[in-house]
């Protein structure tokens, strides 16, 4: 049997060396420092910033989460601190925990991305931008390019021309056809794909005869969306060529290696964060001893290898 320092955890991703396959979802982990009572960002291979927009956002009237049967509803609506303050107070405290920091960025427009784009490329400690067009929980931007293939096209391409380093983009599940989307961001020019963001959904209180939340809509998360997301990383996976990196619902390490089978050659955690905040080490250790029970030296060499 391997010893567990044996096994190589690496994964690479379009140019981003990865220490290991298991990154923080956006949204899910601050901006890497609230957790650090309870969990480490040196935990996870990347940490995938709060989506950062190029001024402040308040984001969306309270209550803005719910716990509902299998995962929960958030309607955050992408309060953020804005592109300044994320550089100036939260990445110092990010650098240097040993992880690779990918930054989420939103816009109302697409000249907002390109120039919030165009501000990120320039900030060397962060190799990666990660497109946020599949956000539900905002009017403008967000899921707005992120639901016809002609538009999330020409965002990336647009953005493509001034990010000069690894561009993901993050599709959302919220369509009737995520290939035809993953294709047509592709040819724009990306790098990798995140798949999937949240669903909508809504929960209702019966005293008050009210939805639960202020935004009266939200976004699911949780264990309820997992086979959503493995049939949309599936059709993703045998659609395009660039690297996926799957996430929805990866709560423990069998989750996350059912999504590396499918396809992923790297996942994100969510939801799984709230939960349980040792969440990255609990899934790194369980996927090390998979690899030493069934004689696998590298976790990248599980990526596709669903037999169908
Ligand atoms: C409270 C909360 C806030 C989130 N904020 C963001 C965000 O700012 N940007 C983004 O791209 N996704 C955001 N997401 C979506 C997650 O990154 C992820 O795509 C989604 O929750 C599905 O993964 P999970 O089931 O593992 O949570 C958020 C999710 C939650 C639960």
């Amino acid at each position: 049997m391997k010893k567990l320092r044996d096994i190589d955890l690496r994964v690479s991703l379009a140019g981003l060396e990865l220490k290991n396959p298991v990154i923080a979802a956006s949204g899910t982990f601050g901006y890497g420092t609230e957790y650090s009572t309870l969990a480490e960002p040196g935990d996870f291979g990347a940490v995938i910033t709060k989506t950062i927009t190029l001024s402040p956002r308040a984001g969306n009237p309270p209550p803005r989460v719910c716990e509902t049967a299998c995962g929960m509803l958030n309607s955050i609506g992408l309060a953020n601190v804005g592109f300044e303050a994320f550089k100036k107070d939260k990445l110092p405290r990010l650098l240097g925990k040993g992880t690779v920091i990918i930054a989420n960025i939103a816009g109302n427009t697409i000249e907002e991305y390109v120039e919030l784009a165009g501000k990120l490329n320039k900030i060397t400690d962060i190799p990666a931008l990660e497109l946020n067009i599949s956000c539900p929980n905002v009017r403008h931007g967000g899921i707005a390019f992120g639901t016809d293939p002609a538009g999330a096209a020409a965002l990336s391409k647009a953005v493509r021309r001034v990010y000069k380093k690894t561009l993901i983009v993050k599709l959302s599940p919220n369509v009737s056809d995520i290939a035809a989307i993953a294709r047509a961001v592709e040819k724009a020019g990306a790098d990798a794909l995140s798949l999937i963001n949240t669903l909508y959904g809504m929960a209702v209180d019966i005293r008050k005869r009210r939805p639960v939340l202020g935004n009266i809509t939200g976004g699911l998360s949780g264990p309820a969306i997992k086979p959503v997301a493995l049939y949309n990383l599936y059709k993703a996976y045998h659609t395009v060529k660039i690297p996926l990196i799957g996430l929805g619902g990866i709560m423990n390490y069998t989750d996350a290696l059912e999504f590396m089978i499918t396809g992923a050659a790297a996942v994100q955690i969510g939801t799984a964060n709230f939960v349980n905040p040792s969440a990255a080490r609990d899934i790194l250790a369980g996927m090390t001893g998979f690899c030493r029970e069934n004689n696998i030296i590298r976790v990248k060499n599980l990526t596709g290898v669903l037999k169908c």
